[in-house]
């Protein structure tokens, strides 16, 4: 099917008697524009090649778009495809729409699995499509940069940003959960959309200089920048690729590239010598927090931004939130969930959680009076074959979820938090420990007590003569917990 805005109309008479039906929907991404007329057409079993598809022209005073009669039934269609037309129709190409009716309507046509065949022409340019939202997403949520407006109280933050597809309405969430307690708006060539605190609410096109080029911030968003730049991953080719130079002009940090590569060896020598350090001060959603003392107020509204929160790897299938009364005396902290606790939703229920119950009950710690959660809210694996294999996350990725644990743990408020492993180690003190140098009592310069001990994983992957022994000293390790969040309890 052809471009339905500037193809000449086929007359009727190509395609038989039957009359062509005319389709218009907003310009953008309009997702309810499209399924309404899908679930009309596929009602009334139009066939694609009889659909003109039309984007942005409405005739007269938008009001012929295609009429949904409230009682129309949803479409049987099998699980996927509803995720495939939400992650397709905000793509740039004019015939989306049309190769969308025309998935659907096979699938409704006898090849109901048709999604599964990746082969398939259609199936396969959707996929491509599918994947170019997502990178564009990606793109947006990394290098979108806000600028305070000079003057304003209450403050106020504007963005300016050019994504490749239609994403505005499909990337805003991921700012809402960012900067929930700021009020900002981003403007993009086609669209804006202003948040208030409460309410998200899309407008007209923007303009670059509408946006402010610099801010008070402008050093923090590069500091933040240097101090997580890894020049031992200094790659040129794959930077421009991930990091297009028209994002780099609305970004501060970027001034510090080209001096960072001339200093990258250097650096990375300096590197191997010291010990890992992780840019604790300087994260900046922390820093935007601080500046405009926003950010949730209770565990529930921290929870409701991790839950929406993207995952590490495609297909993880939800955030795992931590888990046990707020107040509780021990809190004690993993690495990330595995594959049963991303299925279920919960942390600690896998083989590695069984055993710490097993251990936390032998020690006299009762599970329900801990509280149980993770360094990294999603699983991170690799997928082999039908198995999800675990995978470790970078310091960069424990970085990510940091500020999140922090404040959680502000709101359970234990008074003895014990770091499960390298990965929590990292994550509590922003520095790689090793777990035999300190393992027991730990100073983390924080509000609470600290204890290190090993990961229970790492029991389980012991060979079984050396099990017994190592178990037996995780054992003796909960029991000095125990005691000593008996003592703290006071
Ligand atoms: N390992 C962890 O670190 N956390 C879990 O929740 C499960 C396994």
């Amino acid at each position: 099917m052809g471009d339905p805005e500037t193809s000449p109309s086929p007359s009727a008479g190509a395609f038989g008697n039957a009359p062509l039906e005319a389709v218009f929907l907003r310009a953008g991404a309009d997702l309810d524009g499209f399924r309404a007329a899908a679930r009309r057409l596929a009602g009334r079993n139009v066939p694609p090649e009889r659909v003109l598809w039309s984007i942005g022209e409405a005739p007269g005073l938008f009001g012929a778009a295609v009429e949904v009669e409230a009682t129309q039934s949803p479409l049987s269609l099998p699980r996927g495809v509803a995720e495939m037309v939400g992650s397709v129709v905000p793509h740039r190409d004019h015939e989306r729409y049309a190769l969308l009716y025309e998935l659907i309507w096979r699938i409704l046509h006898g090849e109901r699995r048709l999604l599964e065949v990746s082969s398939d022409p259609l199936v396969h340019r959707l996929e491509r499509m599918r994947k170019a939202i997502g990178r564009d997403l990606h793109k947006m949520h990394a290098f979108l940069r806000f600028r305070r407006v000079e003057g304003e109280d209450p403050e106020r933050f504007v963005a300016w940003f050019e994504p490749d597809h239609h994403i505005l309405a499909a990337a805003a969430p991921f700012f809402v959960g960012r900067f929930r307690g700021l009020e900002w708006t981003i403007l993009t060539p086609e669209a804006s959309v202003h948040w208030d605190r409460t309410t998200l609410t899309f407008g007209p096109p923007g303009r670059r200089e509408d946006a402010p080029t610099h801010d008070g911030f402008e050093a923090g968003w590069r500091d933040y920048y240097e101090s997580t730049f890894n020049p031992a991953r200094t790659n040129l080719t794959a930077m421009r690729a991930e990091m297009p130079k028209k994002y780099w002009r609305n970004m501060p940090e970027t001034a510090a590239i080209p001096g960072l590569v001339r200093q990258a060896a250097a650096r990375t020598g300096a590197m191997i010598e010291r010990e890992p350090q992780m840019p604790v001060k300087r994260n900046p959603a922390r820093a935007v927090a601080a500046m405009a003392d926003q950010g949730p107020d209770s565990l529930e509204a921290l929870n409701a931004i991790i839950k929406r929160s993207e995952p590490l790897v495609p297909g993880a299938t939800q955030a795992v939130l931590g888990e046990g009364p707020v107040g509780a005396t021990i809190a004690f902290v993993g690495e990330q969930p595995g594959d049963q606790e991303d299925r279920q939703g919960r942390p600690f229920v896998g083989p590695a959680g069984q055993l710490l119950s097993r251990a936390m009950d032998e020690a006299g710690i009762a599970r329900g009076e801990a509280y149980l959660t993770n360094a990294v809210k999603h699983f991170k694996f690799e997928e082999r074959g039908k198995r999800r294999i675990h995978q470790k996350p970078t310091a960069g990725e424990v970085s990510h979820y940091r500020w999140w644990l922090e404040r959680e743990l502000d709101f359970v408020a234990p008074k003895l938090v014990v770091a499960l492993g390298a990965t929590a180690v990292l994550a509590l003190t922003g520095k790689a420990i090793p777990i035999t140098r300190a393992r027991g009592p730990a100073a983390f310069e924080k509000p609470y007590s600290g204890f290190i001990t090993v990961h229970p994983s790492y029991l389980l992957r012991l060979p079984d003569e050396a099990k017994a022994e190592a178990y037996a000293a995780f054992v003796a390790d909960l029991r000095r917990v125990h005691e000593l969040g008996r003592s703290l309890q006071g």
